[in-house]
């Protein structure tokens, strides 16, 4: 089987439970790596989130870049967000995404599973649907994670055409956790970009 893990960074926001719902309705689980500093003021979409077999992912409190961070602002950014999902009351097993995908030493020393990706559509530059999905399509293959972001409303509007793509090129979309799987798992190695 041919799996590719598609992620959304920076929500949850405005955007979210619409996107949560359309993979629901196709029986489709994705990751989300929220900030923490966003979980707060959307309740009900981290719950609906949880409750639709979403994976949740840890994408630091705002968004500062960790490798111009100090070891303890580092060390706060990563528990301030896993304080935050615990106290919305949702498990969040995919991991860390650092901000950027920058990491440094201090980073790799958190000893968390950090989850970076091999394709990039640059979908925050909102090029259309068109081309966001012509651009995933072209540089996916098995095993494959993808980056894009549930807080552009042309990411969302655009997943319908790009869950039809994948599923004609004979790719099944599941979560990073799903995809690594066969590798070994997220704690088989620290650094992720495809299984
Ligand atoms: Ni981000």
């Amino acid at each position: 089987m041919k799996c590719v893990a598609l992620t959304f960074d920076d929500g949850p926001g405005r955007y979210t439970a619409t996107l949560v719902n359309l993979l629901k309705e196709r029986g489709l689980r994705a990751t989300f790596y929220v900030q923490g500093s966003n979980v707060a003021g959307y309740p009900g979409t981290m719950r609906l989130m949880a409750e639709s077999g979403m994976e949740i992912g840890n994408h630091s409190w705002n968004h500062k870049d960790f490798t111009k961070l100090g070891d303890d602002a580092e060390r706060w950014q990563v528990g301030a967000t896993d304080e935050a999902l615990a106290k919305a009351g949702v498990k969040a097993e995919g991991g860390v995404r650092p901000p950027y995908g920058a990491y440094d030493a201090s980073t790799l020393a958190l000893g968390r599973p950090l989850v970076l990706w091999d394709v990039d559509p640059l979908d925050w530059k909102e090029p259309g649907t068109a081309a966001l999905v012509s651009r995933v399509t072209s540089q996916v293959k098995p095993g494959s994670i993808v980056v894009m972001h549930d807080v552009h409303k042309p990411t969302v509007d655009a997943m319908p055409a790009l869950l039809d793509a994948l599923a004609a090129d004979g790719f099944t979309v599941v979560t990073v956790s799903d995809v690594v799987r066969p590798c070994g798992g997220l704690t088989s190695r620290q650094v992720h970009f495809r299984c």
